[in-house]
């Protein structure tokens, strides 16, 4: 009895410190006067609960609509989607540096925290962390992997044509992508695919670890503290699965690389890049730091790489003229199988097409936390944000600026991003406009910290959408059905159940 006193006093003392906490900060936190859902002023279990039920971006754009370009999403942390102020919050001195939501992704051996290229909040890790890898990842580097991405091309319209176009049964697209997308880097980074297409499931449970680790970074990271008591904390472990099988079969591929004598001049890999660093340069380049490149490739350009795939088709099939219009535009334009990226990138309503559905799905949907550096943030409206503030971003907020991307930003149409004939718009109009609408692209990031893999991704879906639209028909089984999407960081669409054709004239 006396215990359970003890215990209901000490809960009640801390129920009433947190309160008064919160209240005290309420009244004296120096964003006060920046609007946003009154729990969120008090504390972070707002954002968290939003974050937990699969729609925050929603939310944001609705926040946004209604309140203006800056929106208090907790205590300390302001959402802002002023376009103006993009190249500020993302410039490539990098002195808005990322917050501590990132920290969720530093992995722990031991007692030690290793941080790696997109966790690190520092600097001069980042900069150390990339020298040794990153022109690795300029296109004119990326483009001598190309043949390795027409194999892996050729396997998935071989195992779709197996499973799909000569049984009839109708193919869960967005699985298919996820498979290829999982595979074409795995071919890239190590010439060996993950497996997915050829098993066509997720036979290692590598795919759903993926989604767990996601969905946990996603709604833990609202609140980063709590990832000490969870994920990292020393005594029992509470968090998501580890990628640790993923991690072996890295170090497998490096190790037998290296143990082999086998020549390798028709189809470099990354990894082939890698090691020659290695050898020409230990002191920057070890055995540890191949394994981390080869993760990174693995982890963070599967899933991405697939919700641009989704988006890109389902957009396409569910608005017809789109979808005639490419085809037009991929029948008259002499293409080969698999289309090669030169004649791919050249074909312009191709490119609108992916342009705008990276615009209207963008992959990743939460903000891209950043703090306020000493020099503070200064608002359009003269409002001053204070350092040690969370700002940040969310391109499914910035994409829907109806002043950059016009009353219909709201809509599917890759005209967009051409020239508008129609109207009279003149080249150097179009190119004013064009050149507006791209510096507000959030779709890979901005900055010194801009998605690394943004070329990687580019190659594998301009090759394969084209591929794929020129030998297929496509339809989907309900026209009328929508997908379902959840935002768990990465907005990962599921239910794309599609009737797949060759098409008569290939
Ligand atoms: C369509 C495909 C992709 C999309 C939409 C995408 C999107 C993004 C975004 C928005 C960021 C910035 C995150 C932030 O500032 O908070 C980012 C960073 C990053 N991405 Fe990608 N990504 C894609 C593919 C890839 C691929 C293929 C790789 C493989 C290497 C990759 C590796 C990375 C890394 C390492 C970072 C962290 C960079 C840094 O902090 O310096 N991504 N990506």
């Amino acid at each position: 009895m006396f215990l359970v006193s003890v215990f209901l006093q000490s809960l009640g003392s801390t129920l009433l410190l947190t309160l008064v906490y919160s209240v005290w900060i309420y009244f004296t936190s120096p964003i006060k006067s920046i609007p946003g859902p009154f729990f969120a002023k008090f504390t972070n279990l707002w954002r968290f609960f939003d974050t937990y039920g699969g729609r925050p971006e929603l939310t944001q754009q609705m926040l946004h609509e209604k309140y203006g370009n800056a929106v208090r999403l907790g205590p300390n942390i302001v959402s802002i989607s002023d376009p103006k102020l993009l190249r500020t919050l993302y410039n490539t001195r990098g002195d808005f540096l990322k917050s501590k939501f990132y920290t969720l992704n530093d992995t722990k051996v031991g007692s030690q925290i290793i941080h790696n290229v997109f966790s690190t909040l520092s600097n001069e890790f980042h900069a150390s962390a990339m020298r040794p890898i990153q022109k690795f990842y300029k296109m004119s580097s990326v483009l001598t992997h190309e043949p390795l991405v027409d194999d892996t091309i050729a396997a998935f319209c071989k195992r779709l044509d197996e499973e799909f176009v000569e049984t009839g049964k109708a193919c869960k697209m967005d699985e298919w992508l996820l498979f290829f997308a999982w595979d074409v880097i795995a071919q890239m980074t190590f010439s060996r695919p993950m497996g997915f297409m050829d098993q066509g499931k997720d036979y290692s449970g590598l795919l759903a670890t993926a989604d767990r680790a996601l969905d946990y970074f996603a709604t833990v990271g609202q609140m980063p503290s709590f990832d000490h008591w969870l994920a990292k904390n020393p005594i029992r472990p509470i968090g998501p699965p580890s990628f640790d099988l993923a991690a072996i079969y890295c170090a497998q591929q490096a190790l037998e690389r290296q143990e082999s004598n086998e020549k390798r001049e028709d189809k470099p890999d990354m990894l082939d890049g890698f090691l020659e660093v290695k050898k020409s340069n230990p002191e920057i380049m070890n055995n540890q730091v191949v394994i981390g490149a080869l993760l990174v490739n693995v982890l963070a350009g599967s899933d991405t790489s697939a919700i641009l795939l989704r988006s890109i088709i389902y957009y396409t099939l569910k608005n017809p003229k789109v979808y005639q219009k490419l085809r037009e535009e991929l029948d008259n334009a002499d293409l080969v199988h698999p289309v090669t990226y030169a004649a791919a990138s050249f074909l312009p309503y191709l490119d609108a097409v992916i342009k705008e559905s990276m615009r209207i799905h963008p992959s990743v949907g939460l903000l891209l936390e950043r703090v306020v550096p000493e020099s503070c943030l200064t608002l359009s409206d003269g409002t001053v944000i204070p350092p040690g503030t969370i700002v940040g971003m969310n391109g499914w907020v910035i994409h829907q600026n109806k002043e950059i991307y016009g009353q219909d930003a709201a809509c599917f149409k890759p005209e967009r991003w051409l020239r508008d004939l129609g109207a009279g718009e003149t080249e150097d109009d179009f190119q004013a406009r064009l050149s507006l609408m791209k510096t507000t692209d959030l779709t890979f990031g901005a900055g010194n910290r801009i998605c690394l893999g943004k070329n990687i991704s580019i190659l594998e879906v301009y090759k394969v959408i084209s591929t794929f639209f020129l030998k297929y028909d496509m339809a989907f089984v309900d026209p009328a059905k929508e997908w379902h999407v959840q935002n768990s960081w990465f907005v990962r669409q599921s239910g794309i159940d599609i009737k797949i054709q060759r098409r008569k004239r290939q």
